[in-house]
């Protein structure tokens, strides 16, 4: 069956020192009490990559990500990371398509393909995030929006491709605005989603993979949102930055 994943995101935010002494926080609380089924992801900047790796090294529960990289292989890209070098610092993850990175940095679904191929030639596993803008959601466009980037972004994988992916539905409108998408409102979205994926690949397919919720999850909403069939897990941005929370979040799955 699918894994249920807890997985941070934390931006640009904390300096190398502060990183590592969260993340240790972090793996020796988790270490014992996180069940096999279960995945703890911590996407950090670029800097504290290869530290979190080793220290997470023998704890198969706890995996560290990237928050992105460039499509290229290598060259002469300044101020740019390559899926490669990502990999080479001993993570497995890598955030794919963030609102953020399509908003202030013009990522476009064409673009996040060629960042998908070079994630996954480099045996980097995609976090794959998809959502509507408070606009789209309003005006009842939400679930085209959703299918275009999921078509355009990653259905030119073929089924085993595709198994390395995890996806996220992170409703734009909901990100760090305090504003969660109701359990009802996301299960939905992640019930379209999975529908969507057996379309294309299957229903055995559309079953082994994970589907992420993002957006102001928090200790108080974790609960409802992870108890809903489709939703398999979190995307945590400001919660993921605070030990107590952090854990709070991730032993929802464990109560
Ligand atoms: P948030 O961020 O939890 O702070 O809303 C989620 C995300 O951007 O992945």
């Amino acid at each position: 069956m699918r894994k249920n994943i807890v997985a941070g995101n934390w931006k640009m935010n904390l300096d190398y020192e502060q990183g590592l002494s969260l993340f240790s926080e972090i793996v020796n609380m988790v270490k014992d009490e996180v069940r096999g089924d279960q995945q703890v992801i911590i996407c950090s900047p670029f800097i504290h990559l290869a530290s979190l790796s080793k220290l997470s090294a023998g704890v198969t529960n706890v995996a560290v990500g990237a928050q992105n990289i460039n499509e290229a292989a290598s060259g002469a890209y300044t101020g740019e990371i390559s899926a490669s070098q990502v990999k080479s610092t001993g993570s497995e993850y890598v955030i794919l398509g963030h609102s953020e990175r399509r908003a202030y940095y013009g990522e476009t679904d064409s673009l996040l393909a060629k960042k998908v191929d070079a994630a996954l030639a480099n045996g980097l596993k995609p976090i794959f995030c998809i959502g509507e803008t408070k606009d789209e959601r309003e005006s009842g466009s939400y679930y085209d929006v959703i299918k275009t980037q999921l078509s355009a972004g990653l259905f030119h994988l073929d089924a085993e491709a595709f198994a390395a992916i995890v996806l996220a539905y992170e409703p734009v409108w909901a990100i760090g605005t305090g504003l969660t998408a109701s359990p009802e409102q996301a299960q939905e979205v992640h019930a379209f989603i999975r529908k969507t994926l057996a379309e294309q690949y299957g229903q055995a397919v559309a079953d082994q993979t994970s589907i992420l919720y993002g957006g102001s999850a928090n200790p108080a909403n974790a609960e409802s949102l992870f108890s809903q069939p489709d939703i398999d897990g979190g995307l945590i941005g400001g919660a993921s930055l605070k030990s107590r929370d952090f854990l709070q979040i991730i032993n929802v799955f464990n109560g």
